[in-house]
C-alpha cells in the first residue's frame, strides 16, 4: 500500500484553507474561529456550509464575514447531487480541507477529497458511533453501558458514518453521577483542544495515512513523544 503524505504542498508558506460544515449550534465553528483569532491555528475559514437554513451557528460566520452557503438535502433529487453541490462549493473556495463541525448529513466523498474531509465525534471510536449516534444520545449510551472513560475522536471521513482513519483521540474520565449533559460538557472541552490540534498537525504536513492507520510525524529537530502542539 502506498504511503500517502497528505496535502503538504505550499502549506508551510500560506494559511490552510478550511471549509467548515455545520447543521446547528456551531460551537465547534466558534472554537475554530477563536483559535484562529488567537493565532493558535495557521488556518483560515474560506466558507461555511450549512445543511439547514437559519441555524444559530451561522451567526459566527456572519460575525467574521465568512461566506455562507446553505445546501439542504431536500433541494436535490439524489444523494449524489446533494454531495456534488457541497464539494463544488469547496472546490470553488479552493478549500484544502473540509471540516465537519456538528454536521449531521452523510456525504459521498469524491476522489479528490479522499482524506481531506475531517469529523469530530464525541466518543472514543469504535464505541458509541455510527448512524444515529449524535448529540447526547452518544453520552446516554456511554453512561448506560457503564464505561469509565469516554472522550472524542478526530477522524477522516469515508463513505460511512464514523468509520474513517483516526487522526487523534482524547480520553475523558466518566464520573459517578454524570448525566449526559455533564459528560457532554467535559467531552466538548476535550473536543475544543483535539480538533484544532489535528488541523494544525495537518497544516504542518505531519500526517500520513497507510490503509486505515494514521501516522503523526514528529516536528523537525524533535524526538517523537515531545509534543510541541499543546492546545
Ligand atoms: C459535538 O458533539 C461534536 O462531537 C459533534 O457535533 C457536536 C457539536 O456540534 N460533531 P456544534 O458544533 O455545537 O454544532
Amino acid at each position: 500500500m502506498v504511503l500517502q503524505r497528505l496535502w503538504v504542498k505550499k502549506t508551510m508558506v500560506r494559511k490552510f484553507r478550511l471549509a467548515v460544515f455545520i447543521s446547528g449550534t456551531g460551537r465547534t465553528l466558534k472554537n475554530l474561529i477563536d483559535r484562529i483569532r488567537a493565532g493558535q491555528l495557521s488556518a483560515e475559514i474560506v466558507v461555511v456550509v450549512s445543511s439547514v437554513a437559519n441555524v444559530v451557528g451561522l451567526q459566527y460566520a456572519e460575525g467574521e464575514s465568512i461566506p455562507i452557503e446553505i445546501v439542504e438535502r431536500s433541494s436535490f433529487d439524489s444523494f449524489s447531487e446533494f454531495s456534488d453541490a457541497n464539494f463544488s462549493i469547496c472546490r470553488a473556495a479552493r478549500a484544502d480541507y473540509v471540516v465537519l463541525a456538528g454536521y449531521l448529513r452523510r456525504l459521498e466523498i469524491p476522489k479528490d477529497f479522499e482524506n481531506r474531509v475531517l469529523n469530530i465525534h464525541p466518543s472514543l471510536i469504535p464505541s458509541f458511533c455510527g448512524k444515529g449516534y449524535y448529540g447526547n444520545i452518544v453520552h446516554s449510551k456511554a453512561l448506560e453501558y457503564g464505561v469509565k472513560v469516554s472522550g472524542c475522536t478526530v477522524h477522516f471521513v469515508d463513505q460511512e458514518y464514523d468509520t474513517g482513519p483516526i487522526i487523534l483521540q482524547k480520553a475523558v474520565e466518566v464520573y459517578e453521577g454524570d448525566t449526559p449533559d455533564s459528560l457532554n460538557d467535559r467531552v466538548f472541552a476535550a473536543e475544543c483542544q483535539a480538533y484544532p490540534e489535528a488541523i494544525e498537525l495537518l497544516a504542518q504536513g505531519r500526517v500520513s495515512v497507510k490503509g486505515r492507520v494514521v501516522k503523526i510525524a514528529p516536528p523537525k529537530d524533535q524526538k517523537r513523544g515531545d509534543s510541541d502542539i499543546d492546545f
